[in-house]
């Protein structure tokens, strides 16, 4: 028996058994280390005496703040846990040396917490050394605190009845302090929290807990590294297979989608086919927070030849939502304004692209502009000129055709004669778009999505969605209609957003691969981790502009839905799109924090789309975990709401995905549906490999088996751009010239390709009935309601062969000639692709899975 197991099973007997002679009460001590940053959380220590000391973990985080930004913030100092006469239990902290707030939070059992929350007390300073006591007369809780200003120190009490409502901040005397909390010696080291006396079931409760994440850890630090020592004796394993037609059910058929969301490049210099960089001259440097003086309007530009000179101005815009421009000077006809692109500007032999661009001609020297695509060695490759440019801003287009092709090229702008001409919007599409579209999405990458045949394509994020602060929240208005008209802005991730490829675009994507649009709008509040609310507090459009936000989202479903006579559908109409876009879905949160500051304003828009549009389905949100504190209020808030479906996030390592296979097996069917909206398998080093993919494979078993609770999945996140990804493991990656689909990708394609609306229970007997085995042999079989094929899906991530019996009498083969699908290789094969064959089917059919593997067999059948 390995460490491993002997550990789990010790793990789990600990858990199941009582032990006689426990007291009744005993005493905990709460506190927190300043160690890492003062970011490690919550701590217990208990006693039954007071004087002899246990630490659960030690140092293990019973509750971690989440106020601010990742990273430097997000503290706990000093917190101070203390019990009503109601039993809860609550716990105030301090959150920094700066603001004047503390958090809140509330627990029964002292590991499940609810809700935090960030009350402003003073203007005065700091809030430090909380303290609080319940005054049973008053019914009130008396909260004290330490404000420092300028090395001036200061005590100030408040009292309130709920936390949820503070009255006055008072000043007070040092003396009138609470001065509650206790120092005791834990390990050698002082610590400062506070004591509290519960009953022994509770501080039992906490060490079981504490036993139980120890044994989940485990199970989710699980992965094939482990394999050769756990599997060396294993030799041959056979597997009988049954399935069971007479229990089929229903499941949805929309499983499979995607999960688009604007970082790595996944927009601008990504699937958005615009080739010119910055073409708006709208860079900032508050794009990336000021941190790269080079990220400004003249980003991607630069003078190609000697005689000619450019600045930024803002006198008389094309748009007042696109406000910079350039002044390009010519001394001496010859030179121009250069382009280097995304990366450089890919250009393929005898295709052409559309030039675009806004000028207006300065002087009185009104002349063309030569357009020309120049390669690595300053050879010119295509050119074109425009009309002759006029003293007031007009678009000229002309379209130029190439001679050779370039992996790097420029595009450089020359006007024909010499003075000064403003230029803006200046823009290069291949004509060979997605579908042919202007202003349409690059071919390969689009084809490469939609070949995974997805039922619906969620935008614009995932955290671009509800952005950082309330001014960058992701406005869908702003994004639609001419493209100079659009309000370009930060990305979340750090850079710029065109929104060139803005509503209209992504609702046409979705309506040209047949995909449900999903929409994900913020709930009012930005994300809970942005640096521009207030040191990091969530934040939320103030309750006086809600109306306008509300109206808004219910704009968002006229401008889809509306026929062209409405106020919104005449805009989409005007696009070129008089036909509704039948929208059906819409998001409302990302993974946000489930504060009041939430709960009011989601309740706010859930109400009014229900009521104004009972036909679109709200998506509501349950955090960014599969468990804690927003998974069970954003669930709580859910049923109490009857949400019809909730989005869920979770990012985890293989184990977890391998240990959790009965995730939705256990979920009541008469709450919200679930969109596992992003979800990915996560190894040290983040790769995306057969490990991954397959861990995948395994659980997305286990959703089509739940697909009557479990509506839709999308992998997270979807598109990368080599040399600019914020974010790995992502499904593709790409450069400019290449598409590179991942071994998950290859997962979700035979996953999308190979749906079905009804579900065939079955069962697998394996030879070796262990566990590790069990848990590593998974099936799906599944009915496409179109084409009547059933199709077989088995994943073996053990280290051996599976011989399986499959029978199928029950099927009711129509034709011996099946496909099968495989995609095997080793654990960390990053390459692997899925080989297709024919297979001989029968009855009795015997298929050996290979070692590490997913099989896909499609068959016939009568039925
Ligand atoms: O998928 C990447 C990010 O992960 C998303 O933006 C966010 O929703 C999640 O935290």
């Amino acid at each position: 028996m390995n460490k491993y197991i002997l550990l789990s099973i010790v793990f789990i007997f600990k858990g199941l058994v009582a032990f006689c002679n426990e007291p009744d009460s005993a005493y905990v001590f709460a506190y927190s280390t300043n160690k890492n940053n003062n970011t490690a959380g919550l701590h217990y220590a208990w006693s039954v005496d007071k004087e002899n000391w246990h630490t659960i973990g030690p140092e293990w985080r019973f509750l971690a703040s989440d106020f601010g930004t990742w990273g430097a913030q997000k503290k706990m100092i000093q917190p101070f846990l203390f019990e009503d006469e109601t039993g809860l239990k609550h716990c105030i902290w301090t959150l920094n040396n700066e603001v004047g707030q503390f958090a809140h939070a509330a627990s029964d059992d002292l590991f499940n917490w609810k809700r935090q929350s960030y009350p402003e007390v003073t203007e005065e300073g700091n809030v430090l050394d909380l303290e609080v006591s319940y005054d049973k007369a008053s019914k009130q809780y008396l909260i004290t605190w330490l404000s420092e200003k300028q090395e001036q120190k200061k005590w100030f009490k408040t009292t309130t009845v709920d936390f949820k409502n503070y009255d006055e901040t008072q000043e007070i005397t040092k003396n009138e302090r609470l001065n509650l909390r206790s120092t005791i010696v834990l390990d050698d080291e002082e610590q400062s929290g506070s004591i509290v006396k519960v009953s022994w079931k509770r501080i039992d409760g906490i060490i079981k807990w504490h036993e139980w994440s120890l044994f989940h850890n485990q199970e989710r630090a699980d992965n094939t590294s482990l394999d050769a020592e756990r599997f060396k004796d294993l030799q041959s394993v056979k597997a009988a297979i049954s399935v069971q037609p007479e229990k089929r059910k229903k499941i949805s058929d929309k499983l499979v989608g995607i999960f688009f969301e604007d970082i790595n490049y996944a927009a601008d210099g990504g699937l958005y086919a615009e080739l010119v960089q910055n073409r708006g001259f709208e860079y900032a440097l508050s794009d990336r927070k000021n941190r790269d003086s080079t990220w400004n309007s003249y980003k991607s530009w630069s003078i190609e030849g000697s005689d000619a000179t450019f600045s930024i101005d803002t006198t008389e815009p094309v748009h007042v939502n696109n406000k910079h421009f350039a002044v390009l000077k010519v001394d001496k006809t010859g030179s121009g304004l250069a382009n280097e692109g995304f990366d450089g500007i890919p250009v393929k032999i005898g295709e052409k692209y559309d030039f675009s661009v806004f000028a207006k001609s300065l002087g009185d020297n009104n002349g063309r502009l030569l357009v020309q695509l120049i390669d690595e060695n300053k050879k010119v490759i295509a050119e074109s000129k425009t009309g002759t440019i006029s003293g007031k801003w007009k678009k000229y287009e002309t379209v130029l055709e190439a001679n050779a092709a370039s992996e790097k090229a420029k595009i450089v702008v020359i006007p024909q004669v010499t003075g000064e001409v403003a230029l803006d919007m200046i823009s290069l599409f291949p004509q060979n778009t997605f579908k042919g579209h202007k202003n349409g999405l690059r071919a390969d990458l689009a084809q490469t999505i939609a070949d995974i045949h997805p039922k619906f394509v969620r935008f614009p994020g995932g955290c671009v969605a509800h952005g950082d602060g309330l001014a960058n929240m992701y406005r869908w208005s702003r994004t639609v209609g001419p493209l100079e008209a659009r309000v370009p802005q930060r990305n979340i991730w750090n850079y710029h957003q065109s929104v060139g490829l803005g509503y209209f675009e992504y609702f046409q994507f979705c309506e040209d691969i047949n995909a449900e649009p999903i929409p994900v709008l913020a709930a009012g509040v930005p994300c809970q981790n942005s640096a521009t609310c207030g040191h990091g507090q969530q934040g939320g459009i103030p309750l006086c502009d809600m109306d306008e936000y509300i109206q808004e989202v219910l704009d968002l479903i006229e401008w889809a839905n509306g026929d062209a006579t409405t106020k919104w559908g005449k805009v989409r109409a005007k696009a070129g799109h008089s036909e509704p876009f039948h929208l059906k879905y819409i998001g409302i949160g990302n993974e946000d924090l489930i504060t009041d500051i939430f709960e009011e304003r989601f309740t706010m828009i859930f109400k009014a789309v229900q009521e104004k549009h009972p036909e679109i389905t709200v998506i509501g949100t349950v955090g960014p975990f599969y468990m804690g504190t927003d998974y069970e209020e954003g669930w709580e808030l859910a049923t109490k709401l009857e949400v019809p479906m909730v989005d869920e996030h979770y990012y985890q390592p293989p184990g977890w995905f391998i240990h959790n296979q009965d995730f939705y097996d256990r979920y009541d069917r008469s709450k919200s549906k679930v969109y596992l909206g992003e979800y990915a398998a996560h190894l040290p080093g983040r790769p995306n490999n057969i490990e991954t993919a397959l861990s995948e494979a395994l659980y997305m078993t286990s959703l089509e088996r739940n697909g009557d609770v479990v509506e839709m999945t999308s992998y997270a996140p979807l598109l990368a751009k080599e040399g600019n990804t914020q974010w790995t493991p992502d499904l593709i990656y790409f450069n400019n010239n290449e598409v590179k689909p991942t071994v998950g990708y290859h997962v979700q394609k035979l996953f999308g390709q190979n749906a079905g609306e009804t579900y065939i229970p079955g069962t697998i007997q394996l030879s070796d009935n262990s566990e590790d085995l069990k848990k590593r042999v998974a099936m799906s079989v599944v009915q496409d309601a179109e084409s009547k094929d059933i199709i077989i899906k088995l994943v073996n991530l053990l280290p051996a062969e599976v011989e399986a019996g499959i029978d199928l009498t029950k099927l009711n083969i129509a034709d011996s000639d099946a496909v099968l699908s495989v995609l095997s290789g080793t654990p960390d094969d990053k390459t692997a692709i899925p080989q297709s064959r024919k297979l001989q089917v029968s009855d009795n059919l015997k298929y050996q899975l290979p070692a590490y593997s997913f099989s896909v067999i499609r068959l016939k059948t009568n039925n």
